[in-house]
């Protein structure tokens, strides 16, 4: 039962008969006003209570319901919403028209935008990209820019240190944010985001003088990177989850420069960074650091097989390809994470997945090449039926490879 007590007020008015020589203005200045307060007290059932709050405020709740349910699938680049940042989930159209949609930029975007605007950045000397870090107001770094023109190979870059990268420049940028959201937080990869049409004196600009795009990353404190620590050192979960994002996304270039250490009380934490070499549109030779790191060759806990068991590959796919990664590119993150998912799940080791990819000893080619030009070989000579699912509908060139993959695979 709900009581609910409140006041009233009741005026008196006491008028008053015009006067002998008062009109009936001057009569109503002489109004006397007087009022008594009356207490009432009302008891309601929990039911009625809730059934007049529902009706007062049901249209706000509903309205802010359909606002947060649009904000998540909506492209805002909102910083407390990082996994839906910068890209649109298909299949999820927003509704509500009221909802603001076009590119709203988060917190480290703007920041970024602010300091290069005003100049407050600086070429970082390491490396062989035009790797730029930001600086706030008290000259400390907060962000990493890299622009799509200063890529190693491109005709803006800096440092001109390589004749030949290992990719050809232009696509760094979307590589480095796929890497950041395939990983989700996982492995550490640090905030990532598109950032466009951002312009400073202190870019290095050969060639024209054009607003720059490019990827930026939150800048993390650090104590050195891995090749400064003996790697037994660190968290064998930590080499795991570095270990399976780079199978993930297949690293070309995970050097030890590119594993970052942070120390969190007594335990130095790894942080992946420099993504620009992944995804490529073709299987090829990868370069992995931990590889030959002694906790490579511990099994996987309980909880990491869990993880990658949970791995959605169609999922995956959606998201790179709504930053708009390559066909290719998505096909090699689709071949390589179903080798990680069944050799995880046959108890193999790190090291043992990692062994299958790279090619070891003498051979030239790797067992995952291998097992693709089976592949490729049982594709050219299938009968024209298993082209066609159940239902008679012509299968996606991809999936049928896969199909065809994880058979190659089960006979190992
Ligand atoms: N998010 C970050 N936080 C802290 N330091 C960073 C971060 N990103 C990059 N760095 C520093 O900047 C250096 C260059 O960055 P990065 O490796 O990404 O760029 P690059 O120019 O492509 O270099 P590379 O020669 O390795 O290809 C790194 O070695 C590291 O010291
Ligand atoms: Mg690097």
């Amino acid at each position: 039962m709900i009581f609910l007590a409140f006041n009233v007020l009741i005026p008196l008015t006491a008028g008053a008969l015009p006067q002998d020589g008062q009109n009936s203005t001057e009569c109503s200045q002489s109004i006397v006003h007087q009022s008594i307060i009356i207490t009432v007290l009302v008891t309601l059932t929990h039911e009625t209570w809730l059934q007049m709050l529902k009706s007062l405020f049901y249209d706000d709740l509903d309205k802010t319901k359909l606002k947060l349910q649009n904000n998540e699938c909506s492209p805002l680049t909102n910083a407390n919403n990082e996994n839906t940042q910068n890209f649109i989930v298909e299949d999820q159209k927003c509704e509500d028209e009221d909802v603001e949609t076009e590119d709203v930029e988060n917190e480290l975007q703007v920041a970024a935008r602010d300091a290069i605007g005003s100049d407050k950045l600086v070429l970082c000397k390491e490396g062989v990209g035009g790797t730029y870090f930001l600086l706030d107001d008290e000259e400390n770094k907060f962000g990493v820019f890299k622009p799509t023109d200063e890529e190693p190979g491109a005709i803006n870059n800096p440092k001109e240190l390589l004749d030949e990268p290992i990719l050809p420049p232009g696509g760094g940028a979307k590589r480095e944010v796929a890497a950041y959201l395939l990983d989700q937080s996982r492995a550490g990869v640090p905030e990532t985001y598109f950032l466009n049409n951002v312009s400073s004196t202190v870019f290095c600009t050969k060639n024209g003088n054009e607003p720059k795009s490019g990827s930026v990353q939150k800048y993390i404190d650090v104590i050195g990177s891995s090749s400064s620590f003996g790697s037994s050192c660190f968290l064998t979960e930590d080499v795991h989850k570095i270990g399976i994002l780079d199978i993930r996304i297949l690293n070309l270039d995970r050097n030890d420069e590119n594993i970052l250490v942070k120390k969190e009380a007594d335990t130095l934490r790894l942080i992946p960074i420099d993504h620009t070499y992944s995804l490529p549109p073709k299987i090829q030779t990868p370069y992995f650091e931990w590889m030959y790191w002694k906790q490579a060759k511990l099994g996987f806990s309980d909880e990491m097989k869990d993880e990658v068991n949970k791995i959605n590959i169609a999922e995956d796919a959606k998201l790179l390809r709504n930053i708009g990664i390559d066909e290719d590119s998505i096909m090699t993150m689709r071949i390589t994470t179903t080798l990680l998912k069944k050799m995880v799940a046959k108890g193999k080791t790190l090291f043992e997945i990692a062994q299958m990819i790279c090619p070891v000893g003498k051979c030239k080619t790797s067992k995952l090449e291998e097992m693709i030009q089976i592949v490729s070989k049982q594709i050219e000579s299938v009968p024209n039926q298993i082209c066609f699912n159940e239902k008679g509908e012509k299968r996606e060139g991809g999936d049928l490879f896969i199909e065809l993959f994880c058979r190659v695979i089960d006979e190992l």
